[in-house]
């Protein structure tokens, strides 16, 4: 009996209908904010049957009255039978009070504050402050924060020997993850996680030095001196003197460029349990330092299907241009089965609505090209291609909707930004969304994570002489 248990698992892929039975009363969204926090359940339990035998667990419920099943038990109760859930379609990895996400109504919230009124209203700073501690900065709080990272933005010297080693086309998110995770052997690799002060430290610390990794990065490939920006601006200013200044002329901040940059960075500051974020919650469950946990979560962003897809969507629309700007042909190959190609910035795990992100980059797009006096075609491209999407029955079906993706890269471009470090860009974003994730962890002692596997190779067997083989 015990081993057929042990040779059962059961299918999370289809959760809904499988042998599980929540009786939990099903309430419809609307039903659901009209009774907030009252919700009746027949029950807080759910019931799973295993060969006639069954087995309770507890529901838990969010804020927002998501609901999961506690399976932290399963496995000891039930004598070995785990989960499984390639690519967690279903699988919680944690709870997190930092951000609201519902991917069927197109809502993202910080900490309970909506993205649209954060990239209205919010600076880049304070949404990084909001995120890591959790409210919004007093003036006072904010002007100490922004002293503080300033204080600990001088990156050593030496990190510019290693810079110096790179290739010249290197990838600027290599450089980047690389150069992050070398930040380790300058500054103490762990921090004390119980002391409120080495955490501030450590936090301040990064938030300081990675813009300066992020510019020298874009500088190396640019084959520009690495220079410093000036303590006497703002964050995200310092950011583009760092960037953009050359070694003969006087920078001026462009105000546009500016405004769209902050909202460009605060639309990326987080996004709840994404690969990258995950990343950086595991490899930081291991109690590996924070500096190591955010170099990996860099590599892991890179991706196409991840952080990568800004890069890939504006080569896209590049290629589109340069094969006469046919969509309709790249929309067939989207759709096409035996043909790799993906419509790049379209789709998302999580939103089967409009990514709300995209909503609002989307008319900043056509703002900051506007102000610029830029006529760029591919932004003619992306929304034509948008418009067919739309309209298309392989893009409905599949709720498929633009994504952040899709229009950051021609602002990008816009701005002066080459096309290599779109991704970079989006991880000096997404810099406090990792932070934050990574403390939430660290401060719930949380356990490390390891997943476990349905082992699907051979059984035991002898070993062969090489001559037997
Ligand atoms: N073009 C064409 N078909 C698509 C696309 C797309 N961009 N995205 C999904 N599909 C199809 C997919 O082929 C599948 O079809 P079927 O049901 O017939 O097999 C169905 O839609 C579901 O897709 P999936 O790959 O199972 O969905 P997923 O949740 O595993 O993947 C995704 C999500 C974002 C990786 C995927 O939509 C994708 O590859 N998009 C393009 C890359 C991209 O824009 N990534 C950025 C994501 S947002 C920013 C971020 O997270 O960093």
């Amino acid at each position: 009996m015990l081993k057929n248990k042990l040779n059962l698992y059961f299918d999370a892929k289809n959760l809904s209908g499988f042998t599980f039975k929540i009786f939990q009363k099903l309430v419809s969204s609307q039903f659901t904010s009209l009774l907030k926090n009252k919700i009746e359940r027949m029950s807080d339990k759910a019931t799973l049957k295993i060969d006639g035998q069954e087995y309770e667990f507890p529901l838990i419920t969010g804020t927002e009255n998501e609901t999961a099943i506690d399976v932290k038990a399963l496995r000891a109760a039930t004598g070995g039978v785990i989960t499984i859930d390639p690519g967690y379609k279903n699988t919680g990895s944690c709870k997190s009070a930092i951000t609201f996400l519902n991917g069927e109504e197109g809502i993202l919230r910080y900490r309970g504050y909506s993205i649209e009124e954060l990239a209205d209203k919010a600076s880049f700073l304070e949404v990084a402050y909001l995120l890591i501690f959790g409210e919004l900065p007093t003036a006072e709080q904010l002007e100490k924060f922004h002293t503080d990272i300033k204080s600990k933005s001088i990156v050593d010297e030496d990190v510019k020997k290693i810079i110096d080693a790179f290739p010249k086309n290197a990838h600027p998110m290599g450089i980047l993850s690389s150069l992050t995770s070398a930040l380790v052997a300058f500054n103490p690799s762990s921090v004390n996680v119980d002391s409120d002060e080495e955490m501030y430290n450590a936090i301040v610390k990064i938030m300081g030095k990675f813009p300066v990794l992020v510019a020298w990065a874009m500088r190396k490939i640019e084959g520009m001196p690495l220079n410093y920006g000036s303590k006497s601006l703002g964050y995200v200013e310092n950011v583009m003197k760092m960037m953009f200044e050359k070694p003969n002329e006087d920078y001026e901040i462009n105000p546009i460029v500016k405004s769209a940059l902050d909202k460009l960075l605060i639309l990326h500051a987080d996004h709840e349990q994404n690969c990258s974020t995950s990343t950086v919650r595991i490899v930081g469950s291991s109690h590996a330092g924070l500096f190591a946990s955010l170099s990996a979560g860099i590599s892991a962003l890179w991706g196409p299907l991840h952080g990568g897809a800004n890069q890939a969507v504006l080569e896209m629309l590049e290629a589109i241009k340069e094969d006469g700007g046919d969509t309709k042909k790249y929309m067939a190959k989207a759709k096409d089965k035996n043909d790799p190609f993906r419509l790049m910035g379209f789709g998302h795990r999580v939103y089967k609505n409009f990514d709300p992100r995209a909503r609002i980059i989307k008319k900043a797009a056509d703002e900051v090209l506007n102000d610029l006096g830029i006529d760029d075609p591919i932004l003619d491209i992306a929304k034509g291609l948008e418009q067919e999407a739309l309209n298309d029955p392989y893009f409905v079906e599949r709720k498929l909707y633009p994504n952040v993706d899709f229009y950051s890269g021609i602002i990008y471009r816009a701005m002066g930004i080459p096309v290599e470090m779109f991704t970079v860009m989006f991880a000096l974003g997404r810099l406090p969304g990792w932070i934050a994730q990574w403390r939430e962890m660290r401060l719930g002692k949380e356990p490390i994570g390891r997943p476990r596997q349905i082992y699907t190779g051979e059984n035991l067997r002898a070993f062969k002489t090489i001559n037997n083989r």
